[in-house]
């Protein structure tokens, strides 16, 4: 097979694949660091799916109010349910502040507050004193912080000589026999060319894969492919039954409106036009972490109080802040109220439903970004010469809840952390030993299947179906019932695969081919989150399960760690969640009741 295609090769120190937030940063870190870095990406890097993060990026700076960093970390453990590891949790939560003047120095457009300093706005769950009042500490570009950092990154990355393969597509890992990661066979759409990017690291940075729903605020390429690579190389997924509804997507088009709508003063009503989060989270109301509004919504839509034709949504209100306000700091999704849902936010309210944002599991890695390949001997164990890095990667610091603006948190401090270890343990312009031809065959083999694949199913019929399915069963509320319905569902869908027709056979800007790609990515993802959501008998975060409606500590304060073979056959066990703080300076955080 290897014999057949002609191929490209490339040597590099490090070779990181995804030009978002957490790729960057670890890009221009690494090449900073002496090291020769290609960045791979299957779009123009400012197009990155970190563009569409809006309210904002998390540290306790205090420039508004009072704020500590442990006042952070508090939240963001008690907003994950005790399933972060506080060793990284701490390590995110110190680093934050020094990770925003980084950015601020990169040159980030952060807006101002009146003496001039970086502005700061609440966000859901984001407390002062351990948790007795909200807090303003979402580091803020107007709405459009994701936008406004991923440009600066991208400018310095180029500043830093980062070279960049644009319109790539990874293929999959090259694994030697000894079971190290040696680098990536990537497919150029362009000229239909193949590359082997050999490198001493390989950094996944590819995102989630929340288009294995039916609606979702993540761009159409968050497709999993970090996550299907590893799965292929028979690495394991980890807690991947956490999935992040965010309250407010727009109703109908499943495009994000800000939490920092809320952080401004924008509240929710019913059909009575009720403040109806007062119920449920008598402090934080309107404020409280994203899995508590997205339950609480669900309920009032189920109960009969929901809005419109089919009472399935909700109403956001903003009239009341002005157009002023409106204007300077939540400029972006008043227009996109108005292209999606055709609301003018200074008059009426904005019809919204949970809508899937975020997967706080993904690739199992340690707080430097190596990926783990737990054993039961040593569930620390690593796999060498493989890093994986942003909503790619479960470090886990969001654990069964992620607190908003911590994703942008995550994807720089652990960017940063990524680079600093490469520099510790490679040696620039090391020999790489030679790759033998046979490595390659995986990869050249998976290429050439799904373009000549001639069976009956088109790509987008799959596709529809499995979407169709995780949204139906892998949703906000869970039952033993749904769960085992998604599971066979999900399971036949994904064998189906077998029977999938590409049409285009040609290599260059084949659309058909890069979505079976993909899609294939997509399927191990749902598997992998449907089967570790029926094993986990527990509600904790955003696993509500209405069967066990409470979290259990003693049987399942732990991590899923979940293998797709080829076979589609999952296998389950489960690692110890990190109880230790990585330094004296923090303390561990107790498990206690989770109220707002
Ligand atoms: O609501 C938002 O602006 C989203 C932020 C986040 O997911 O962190």
């Amino acid at each position: 097979m290897s014999e057949a295609i002609p191929i490209t090769e490339h040597t590099y120190d490090c070779v990181v694949i995804g030009a978002g937030g957490a790729g960057l940063r670890a890009s221009l870190g690494m090449t900073s660091a002496g090291l020769k870095t290609a960045c791979i990406t299957k779009v123009f890097p400012t197009r990155s799916h970190t563009v569409a993060a809006q309210g904002g990026i998390g540290a306790a700076l205090g420039n508004m109010a009072d704020d500590n960093w442990r006042w952070h970390m508090y939240d963001t453990v008690k907003g994950s349910d005790w399933l972060g590891d506080q060793d990284a949790i701490e390590y995110m939560c110190k680093n934050a502040v020094a990770a925003v003047h980084e950015l601020e120095h990169y040159g980030v457009p952060f807006s101002r507050n009146e003496d001039g300093k970086i502005y700061q706005r609440p966000f859901g769950g984001h407390m002062r004193d351990f948790g007795e009042a909200p807090v303003p500490r979402a580091c803020a570009a107007a709405d459009r912080t994701g936008h406004a950092i991923l440009h600066t990154l991208y400018q310095q990355a180029l500043k830093r000589d980062v070279e960049f393969f644009v319109e790539f597509i990874a293929i999959d890992l090259i694994m030697d026999e000894d079971g190290a990661c040696r680098g990536v066979v990537a497919w150029n759409l362009e000229d239909g060319s193949i590359h082997r990017f050999q490198a001493q690291q390989t950094v996944l940075a590819t995102g989630g894969y929340g288009r294995a729903w039916f609606s979702c605020t993540s761009a159409h390429t968050c497709t999993g492919d970090g996550h299907g690579m590893v799965a292929r190389a028979g690495l394991p997924l980890q807690d991947m039954e956490f999935v992040q509804f965010h309250p407010t997507g727009i109703y109908g088009a499943g495009v994000l409106i800000t939490e920092g709508a809320r952080g401004e003063g924008g509240y929710l009503t019913n059909s009575n036009g009720e403040r109806f989060m007062e119920r449920y989270a008598p402090t934080a109301k309107d404020l409280a972490s994203r899995d508590v509004v997205s339950r609480a919504m669900t309920m009032e839509i189920r109960e009969g109080r929901g809005l419109g034709e089919d009472g399935d949504h909700i109403q956001l209100h903003l009239e009341h802040l002005g157009a002023d306000i409106l204007g300077e700091r939540l400029p972006g999704i008043s227009e996109s109220a108005k292209v999606f849902a055709g609301v003018n936010v200074t008059q009426e309210p904005i019809p919204v439903i949970p809508t899937v944002h975020y997967n706080m599991g993904g690739i199992p890695t340690n707080i430097y970004g190596e990926v783990l390949r737990p054993t039961k001997k040593d569930p620390d164990a690593v796999c060498p010469g493989l890093m994986a890095i942003g909503e790619a990667a479960c470090v886990s610091v969001h654990g069964a809840n992620r607190l908003g603006t911590n994703s942008l948190l995550d994807i720089v401090v652990f960017g940063r952390a990524a680079a600093l270890r490469a520099r510790a343990m490679v040696t620039p312009g090391a020999d790489q030993k030679p790759i033998a031809k046979e490595l390659l065959d995986p990869a050249l083999t998976r290429l050439e299947r799904l373009r000549n694949a001639n069976g009956a199913k088109p790509t987008a019929d799959i596709r529809l179906a499995m979407q169709k399915t995780m949204h139906r069963d892998a949703a906000v509320f869970r039952t033993e019932k749904t769960l085992a319905e998604g599971k066979d569902s999900i399971d036949e869908i994904a064998k189906s695969i077998d029977d999938i027709r590409v049409n285009d056979r040609s290599m260059i800007w084949n659309s058909d081919l890069v979505e079976a790609l993909e899609l294939e990515n997509l399927l191990d993802c749902a598997q992998a989150t449907v089967h570790s959501a029926l094993a986990r008998q527990e509600s904790r975060g955003a696993h509500a399960r209405e069967d066990f409606p409470d979290r259990n500590d003693d049987e399942w304060m732990k991590h899923t760690i979940a293998w797709v073979d080829a076979t589609k056959q999952v296998k389950l066990d489960y690692r110890p969640v990190h109880t230790w703080t990585l330094t004296s300076e923090a303390e561990y955080i107790e498990p206690k009741a989770r109220v707002y």
